[in-house]
Parts: structure tokens; C-alpha cells; sequence
């Protein structure tokens, strides 16, 4: 079997959000993510990064993304090299900075890209003070200063291997036939501060994709304008639409996928208040605690795909019966994904 053709396609370029990316390429991502998970589940090597080292840079915790990129990393020949903040000089912000207890982010990032292939990071919420958009900068600051690939494992503002892992899911249940299904991206209670990365993710590669686009919230919710803004582009452009609700269940009604997560209303974060309220959010969200994911609920929907990125919040979020019982449930098919799609990108932009 010769090397396929998709190692190094994108030789160089950074990977920090789907808005970056043409649907066609986005598209080119999942058919390479397809033929490296036939080859991993044939056990046919792929070691294709042979020698390549990745760095993860880590503020925040993670199940899924740490561990698909490090089993994902040395599946194709090469090594990750975890990286916790508090071991390095850390970088925090540029207008943080106090010289001499950090080292700033443009010779973190120049040093790393002596030593290796890419550099992944993850940064929301407390490391970036819940200031929203400060987690995208800072990933946007390593990108500007390194000499190598730049991934984003999640910030504040975006997801994007997430809503790829789940474009993925959703084409392979459908055998690619996703035009005009009714995805439904809904807010879905939990006690916790959630960033809007998930959701602003999904609603923005689900609209490049040509779904019929349902987004569900609270008052008080609301994506970020630009976010929405590109949205309806997106719905124009690519032949979907693009509706939103502040009822669940109407949302639900007639729906081909649900994808209910929690995130948290912006109001009570700067830059839209001087600092995190955080029993204010908290208060406010406890006002939806029915925004919750029931089977009675799937009941209104078209045979609906149930989604969610994880780690889903039991009993809030979503019911027992629903992720241990629903049939149609995909939210182990997202998570296999972030495997073959982290894969594939670094295939593409690190080979
Ligand atoms: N969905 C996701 O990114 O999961 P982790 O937080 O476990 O990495």
C-alpha cells in the first residue's frame, strides 16, 4: 500500500478554526479521517509522521482531546509531548505579562518550533479568566509566532476538531446523504461554567455543511454576533437555513440530529461585565433547569441522532436513559472521531 495522497496536503498551515477552512477542504479532512479509521480498525500501520513530534500545551483538563491526540500522534509514527502550564515559564496573556516571572508567548512559541512538528493548545475559562475571546487570542498569538502548524484544541470562541469529529458522525450515520436533515443545536442546563466554544463550533460547520440549521436557547444565551452573523452567510451560501428558537421543544420537533450542551450566558463575563460573575451566571442558568434532554422529549423528534461532544453532565444535561439506552445515540461515534480526524489533519498539515 503506497502513501496516500492526503499526507501533507495542507503542508504547514495551522488548524485553529473551521472558518479558515473551504468546505471542500473540510470535506477532504473527513475522507482522509475515513480511510485512516478503516486502516486503524484493519490494524494496517500508518506511521506516516515518523520522527514528528507534537507538543500539547494544556491549561485546561480533557478526557478525549489529550488522549486522541497522543494515541492518534504515535499511531502515525510520531510522539506528543504533554506540556503543563505550571512546568513551563508560563504564558498567560500579552498585557499579563510581567518580565522576569513569564516568558512571553512569541519565544515560547520560536523555542518550541526548534524542537518539533506542531504545537496543539487548549485555553478557556479560568486559565483565560473567562474573558471571552482571551483563550482565542492567546492560541492566535502562538500561531502568529510560530514557524510550525498551530492547533487549537479548544478555546473559548471555538472547537473545531469537536464539530469535525461530529460532521464525521453525522455524515457516516446518514452514508453522506445530510442535505436538507434538521440539525438542532440546543442549549441543555448544567450547574457548571461552559465556554460557548462547542456551540458556536457546531452551529458554524453544520451551516458550511447545508444542514437545515435550528438554534435553541434561553434568553440570555446568545452566541457571539459575529458568530451569528457568519451563520446566516453560511446558510445563504452553502444551500442550508438558519432559524432560532427559545423553545426546546419546538426545536426538537421533526429534528434528523439534537445536539443539547450547556454554555453559559455571556452576560455575566467580560468584556460584557468588569469581571466573571459567577454565582450570577449560576443563578440565571438555574432558571433552565428543564432544559434537560429526556426520551419523552426524542419522542418529538424525527428518529433524531442524539449528540453531545462530552463530558455530558448526567442529570442535568441529559438523562441515564437517554445516553445509556437511546438507540440512536452518537455520542461515542463523536468521540471515536476525534481520533481519525485529529489524525488526518496532522497527516495533512504535519507530513
Ligand atoms: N469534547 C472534549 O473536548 O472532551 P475533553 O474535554 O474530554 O477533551
Amino acid at each position: 500500500m503506497g502513501i496516500p495522497r492526503y499526507i501533507g496536503r495542507f503542508s504547514g498551515k495551522d488548524f485553529l478554526t473551521t472558518v479558515d477552512w473551504e468546505r471542500d477542504e473540510l470535506l477532504d479532512i473527513i475522507d482522509a479521517a475515513q480511510d485512516l479509521k478503516r486502516r486503524f480498525l484493519s490494524r494496517v500501520p500508518t506511521h506516516h509522521l515518523a520522527g514528528r513530534t507534537l507538543f500539547m500545551l494544556f491549561y485546561n483538563r480533557s478526557l478525549r482531546t489529550r488522549n486522541s491526540f497522543e494515541a492518534g500522534i504515535y499511531q502515525l509514527g510520531g510522539h506528543a509531548h504533554f506540556l503543563n502550564p505550571n512546568d513551563l515559564y508560563t504564558p498567560t496573556l500579552p498585557e499579563d505579562m510581567v518580565p522576569y516571572q513569564t516568558e512571553a508567548i512569541s519565544d515560547v512559541a520560536r523555542v518550541l518550533s526548534r524542537y518539533g512538528d506542531a504545537i496543539a493548545i487548549r485555553i478557556y475559562g479560568d486559565p483565560a479568566k473567562w474573558h471571552i475571546g482571551r483563550g482565542h487570542r492567546i492560541v492566535e498569538e502562538f500561531a502568529k509566532w510560530a514557524t510550525i502548524p498551530v492547533l487549537n484544541m479548544e478555546d473559548d470562541i471555538y472547537h473545531p476538531f469537536q464539530a469535525l469529529a461530529d460532521m464525521m458522525a453525522a455524515i457516516e450515520i446518514e452514508r453522506g446523504r445530510i442535505r436538507g436533515k434538521k440539525f438542532v443545536v440546543s442549549y441543555a442546563y448544567s450547574g457548571g461554567l461552559k465556554p460557548l466554544a462547542v456551540p458556536q463550533s457546531e452551529v458554524l460547520v453544520a451551516a458550511k455543511f447545508g444542514f437545515d440549521l435550528t438554534l435553541a436557547h434561553p434568553p440570555g444565551f446568545e452566541l457571539e454576533d459575529d458568530v451569528m452573523a457568519r451563520v446566516r452567510e453560511y446558510a445563504d451560501r452553502y444551500g442550508g437555513s438558519f432559524r432560532v428558537t427559545n423553545d426546546m421543544k419546538e426545536a426538537f420537533e421533526g429534528a434528523d440530529f439534537v445536539y443539547p450542551k450547556a454554555w453559559s450566558p455571556k452576560g455575566f463575563f467580560p468584556p460584557y461585565n468588569g469581571e466573571v460573575d459567577r454565582e450570577g451566571a449560576r443563578a440565571y442558568q438555574d432558571k433552565f433547569k428543564d432544559w434537560i434532554t429526556t426520551l419523552e422529549l426524542l419522542d418529538v423528534t424525527d428518529k433524531a441522532f442524539y449528540m453531545h461532544c462530552g463530558p455530558a453532565d448526567r442529570g442535568q444535561e441529559v438523562t441515564d436513559e437517554v445516553l445509556d439506552s437511546y438507540e440512536r445515540s452518537l455520542y461515542f461515534e463523536q468521540a471515536e472521531n476525534r481520533l481519525h480526524v485529529q489524525k488526518a489533519i496532522m497527516a495533512m498539515i504535519m507530513g
